[in-house]
């Protein structure tokens, strides 16, 4: 069985999305929310958490959207996670999200695609150490 990180971005917050985004994980048979926490970002924490965009030319207004308003920080475990949450939420670009993805259904620009779900297992487990990092 696997842990992820899903991180509900300001603009789920701000548009009353937490429990619908919550509900549709929560709903996959097998799944479920092991720790959550809701807190704002600063950029500190940006920066170790999306490191590997450091320098990017969209790297600075993504941090000041993570930075807008409170996110909430989201342990999801359940077998093959990692892989299922990232199908749920759908491509980065809400525009390429087929209706039936949280992108698909809710995004509207690219910045702001209302979730973040850890990429493969080795940054499920860098993910998890740098928001949570009390979990065994
Ligand atoms: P995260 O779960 O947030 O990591 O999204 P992702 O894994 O689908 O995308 P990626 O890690 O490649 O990029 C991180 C975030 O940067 C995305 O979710 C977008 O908000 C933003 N982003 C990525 N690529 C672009 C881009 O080409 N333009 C802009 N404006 N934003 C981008
Ligand atoms: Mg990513």
């Amino acid at each position: 069985t696997q842990r992820t990180l899903v991180l509900l971005k300001p603009d789920a917050v701000r548009r009353g999305l937490i429990g619908e985004i919550i509900g549709r994980i929560e709903r996959k048979a097998g799944w479920s929310v092991t720790a959550l926490e809701m807190r704002t970002l600063d950029r500190a924490i940006l920066e170790q958490h999306y490191a590997e965009h450091v320098g990017r030319p969209f790297y600075e207004p993504l941090v000041t959207f993570m930075s807008s308003g409170p996110v909430v920080a989201v342990v999801v475990e359940g077998e093959r996670v990692i892989e299922g949450v990232r199908q749920l939420a759908g491509p980065t670009d809400p525009i390429a999200a087929a209706p039936g993805s949280i992108r698909g259904d809710y995004g509207t620009i690219v910045r702001e695609n209302l979730i973040h779900a850890s990429d493969s297992e080795e940054s499920a487990i860098r993910e998890l150490k740098i928001f949570f990092p009390g979990l065994s």
